[in-house]
């Protein structure tokens, strides 16, 4: 095939100007207004286009002040009914479309942009496979405003985290000598978009499988955390029970915690104290040594 010099020039410095666009992703956090990091506030002011989905008012006016020129809201992707992945393509479609356009991208999610959060991953795997410069920065989560507002850590007895359907679908090997963490149980079991409440009809599924391991009187919290300044996490501790009854929306968490103590692996502990060095008061500083050899 004959290409021209003025067709190669031309797709050069189209390749070039291309590859100048790159991605950022950032993370809003839960409360914006206290919970963007100084970097992200940085990128987000020197960027090219920053487009954004977040959860709240306050978050999009945050976001539009730090870059009028370049904030541009994905909101409208979700359509009343339709399944929540055509919107996520189409975020995944347009943050591609910035980036390949030489535009400096960095696009901006509520909470971590990295958890639970399809559109911000794949994107940078795509553009990553192209050539593009792509990173994500990490954000506040809802998981750590619930360890802080529930005052629970994750080290004691260990945490499961699961996405609601997902659990409720699959084989899962709960433990329940750990904490478990169910993300998107106000979605249960609904694939499209609501505006308002979505059909969580399949909760007492939810409850039944939880029961096989849980007591029906086991208390679960049910929790929200603040989105606004000056605003209490919503926090309801009821019997795993009641949680087909409770009025659950899309913003909420369950978070079940432990219900037995843990079971000591006596061989392994039995091993541990025969072999290793430290075992039995001795300080880090000690010399390593092998026995038995
Ligand atoms: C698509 S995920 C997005 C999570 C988000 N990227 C984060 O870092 O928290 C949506 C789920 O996050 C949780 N979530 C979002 N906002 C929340 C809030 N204010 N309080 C508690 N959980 C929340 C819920 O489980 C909700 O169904």
């Amino acid at each position: 095939m004959h290409t021209s010099t003025a067709d190669a020039a031309t797709s050069t410095e189209e390749t070039s100007v291309e590859r100048k666009g790159s991605l950022v992703v950032v993370g809003t956090g839960i409360k914006t207004t206290g919970q963007l990091t100084m970097e992200t506030i940085a990128w987000i002011e020197r960027a090219d286009a920053v487009p954004y989905v977040v959860g709240d008012p306050i978050a999009e006016a945050v976001i539009q002040r730090l870059n009028p020129e370049g904030a541009v809201s994905m909101a409208s992707y979700y359509e009343e009914g339709k399944s929540r992945m055509f919107a996520y393509n189409a975020m995944i479609e347009h943050i591609l479309r910035d980036v390949r356009s030489g535009k400096k991208t960095v696009a901006a999610f509520y909470g971590h942009p990295g958890v639970f959060a399809y559109p911000s991953h794949e994107s940078i795997k795509r553009l990553r496979n192209e050539g593009y410069s792509a990173k994500m920065l990490p954000g506040i989560s809802s998981e750590d405003c619930l360890f802080a507002d529930l005052g629970v850590d994750p080290a004691v007895g260990g945490c499961q985290s699961y996405e609601a359907t997902d659990f409720m679908l699959n084989s899962i090997n709960i433990d329940s000598s750990s904490q478990l963490v169910l993300w998107q149980i106000g979605t249960l079991g609904d694939w499209t978009y609501k505006r308002q409440m979505y059909d969580i009809r399949a909760m007492p599924l939810l409850v039944q499988k939880l029961s096989q391991v849980y007591p029906l009187a086991h208390l679960v919290t049910v929790y929200e955390a603040p989105m606004f300044p000056g605003t209490e996490p919503m926090i309801a501790k009821i019997p795993l029970y009641w949680l087909s009854d409770f009025p659950i929306t899309a913003a909420m968490t369950l978070y079940v915690p432990s219900a037995r103590s843990r079971t000591p692996d006596m061989q392994m502990l039995s091993m541990f104290s025969m072999n290793a060095p430290y075992a039995g008061g001795s300080t880090p500083n000690d010399t390593p040594s092998v026995q038995g050899s």
